[in-house]
């Protein structure tokens, strides 16, 4: 029981039933799951947009689903998914509301914050994006000297860059090839020395994401990209036309020297993880044009609305999340793969785990007791086939239980040659063949069947039943991106209203921020930092030594 009176959630008569269930259904088999049932793979699959997602090949029964349906209505998931749409302030620790889902709403939405409706100041800044990205497009924005615009480069960190970093891989048959887009994040200098090297500073226009601005890599390495700007254009009044800002702080904008009629805003209300279709997108409409970019956002609105309206039985992010929590809190998976078989989603993963781990890589309660259940699984993967010739291994015959999500598409991209169209036939045979061996593996007796020694049958032998969840659409398109990451994003959801945790702060990432404010004088000046561990102040010892301080 909580101090609240309220009974803890692994205390439920829904959880209870959960873990008795799990206990008898002991080593269920897919092989018997998919024997005893020949239309599991059509009736185990939902529709969503233009997704269509295969759940068949689960470690569940229809049981199983009913009963983590109805752990969800006893957290009541939906009563917070409704908050969240009504702009409730449901990120209680920051005292803010959660409305991501407000920027891609249609012009005639009302949504409410504090009794202003959000959603015209919504449009009017995606038309001013518009406008700017049409102008730089056009080549009517031009630099300090007179040259068109050829470079775009992108600061930013964390949501301020992986959303639109990625997004810009994803969609890159889709951009302007005559424009060079670039992405610089690390304070690591050397970051910003390679964005920048071969590029003309004449001809580059620097977009500063940063919701905050006051982020010390976003700040530092803005600082030193005008630096490099200035050096080449020699006067102050350069930067207005090779620097905008996209932020919700315009006092800071402002102290850092960008005219705030070059800033594009956006709201408290949008956090870091989920701001690529706020401002925070900049650089990608310029890369993409503005048409595709509400594209985009139609395909996020088909996942908005599906995930608000569609019944919990037929409810895709509710069913992805639960699924997650069936592994996660009922049999001890620690990770999750995202296993994208395209190219271009490379960098997808990536952007998912700040999405995921961000928000729900807690372990206190929204009111603020410890939980004693797994909260968010740790996120990894990369790109089919890649990945099968290097980490599969462990997923098919390792000793861990990793459930994957396979994301693919029927048809490659327009802009391929008829000869690299061809081999999308084998990517999608490889994408295929994976989730059949990971769920059906092969047994010692076929292994032996196929005259294999019987020293090496049980190296052979494939133990299956790994989990996995299969998406699929026609092809990867604006709006299929959109759909997937809001997908995602409600799915991040699900899970942490079901674990009670508030997935819209970050708290954790302060403590580090904070030390580090700390240990620099320590390795720039040798400063003496009070209270210092013992282990930090020999290892800053040993660097200095061997940076030659
Ligand atoms: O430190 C974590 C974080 O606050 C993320 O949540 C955020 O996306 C990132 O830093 C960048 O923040 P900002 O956009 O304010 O620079």
């Amino acid at each position: 029981m909580n101090a609240d009176g309220r009974t803890r959630l692994n205390q439920t008569p829904e959880w209870t039933a959960l873990a008795k269930h799990r206990e008898e259904l002991g080593d269920i088999r897919l092989r018997e799951l998919f024997a005893a049932d020949p239309g599991r793979g059509g009736a185990y699959s939902l529709r969503v947009g233009d997704l269509y997602i295969d759940y068949s090949k689960h470690l569940v029964t229809d049981d199983t689903l009913r009963l983590l349906r109805e752990l969800a209505a006893a957290t009541d998931v939906f009563g917070l998914r409704d908050a969240m749409f009504r702009g409730e302030k449901i990120n209680t620790t920051e005292d803010r509301a959660v409305l991501h889902t407000a920027l891609r709403a249609p012009r005639d939405a009302v949504i409410e914050v504090d009794g202003e409706n959000v959603v015209p100041d919504v449009h009017a800044v995606l038309d001013k994006m518009a406008d700017f990205a049409n102008r730089v497009r056009s080549g009517e924005w031009t630099g300090h000297t007179g040259k068109r615009i050829r470079n775009v480069v992108n600061i930013g960190i964390g949501g301020s860059d992986l959303g639109p970093a990625m997004a810009y891989e994803v969609l890159r048959s889709f951009t302007d090839r005559s424009l060079t887009v670039r992405f610089v994040s690390n304070v690591d200098g050397a970051d910003l020395h390679e964005a920048v090297r071969d590029l003309d500073p004449a001809e580059t226009l620097f977009v500063i994401a940063s919701k905050t601005f006051t982020t010390i890599e976003t700040v530092t390495n803005a600082t030193s990209a005008r630096s490099w700007l200035l050096d080449a254009l020699a006067e102050e009044a350069a930067v207005a036309r090779h620097f905008v800002a996209l932020s919700t702080n315009a006092e800071k904008v402002a102290e850092f020297g960008i005219d705030t009629a070059n800033m594009f805003e956006f709201w408290d209300w949008v956090g870091g993880r989920y701001s690529y279709d706020s401002a925070i997108g900049l650089a990608l409409m310029i890369a993409i044009g503005p048409d595709r970019f509400r594209e985009m956002l139609d395909g996020f609105r088909i996942v908005d609305e599906h995930f608000r309206t569609a019944p919990a039985e037929s409810n895709a992010p509710l069913l992805l999340g639960l699924l997650g929590i069936w592994y996660g809190n009922f049999h001890d998976a620690q990770s999750h793969a995202v296993l994208p078989y395209s190219h271009y989603l490379s960098k997808f993963t990536a952007y998912l785990q700040q999405l995921d781990m961000e928000s729900n890589g807690k372990s206190v309660d929204r009111e603020g007791n410890p939980v004693d259940w797994q909260t968010g699984p740790v996120v990894w993967g990369t790109p089919g086939t890649n990945g099968q010739h290097a980490y599969y291994q462990l997923i098919h015959q390792g000793t861990k239980l990793i459930p994957a999500d396979f994301i693919g598409f029927a048809r490659p991209v327009d802009e391929l040659s008829d000869e690299l169209k061809a081999q999308h036939d084998l990517l999608m045979a490889n994408f295929f063949a994976q989730t059949q061996a990971l769920a059906f593996g092969k047994t010692p007796e076929e292994v032996r069947a196929e005259g294999v020694p019987q020293e090496l049958v049980p190296h052979k032998t494939f133990q299956g039943n790994h989990p996995t969840t299969t998406i699929l659409a026609p092809e990867l398109t604006p709006s299929v991106l959109g759909q997937l990451v809001a997908l995602y994003e409600h799915k991040v959801f699900v899970q942490g209203a079901v674990w009670n945790i508030d997935s819209f702060d970050q708290w954790g990432v302060e403590l580090g921020k904070v030390l580090a404010k700390r240990v620099e004088p320590a390795l720039t000046e040798g400063a003496e930092v009070e209270g210092l561990d013992a282990s930090t102040r020999a290892l800053v010892a040993a660097y200095r030594e061997l940076r030659g301080r």
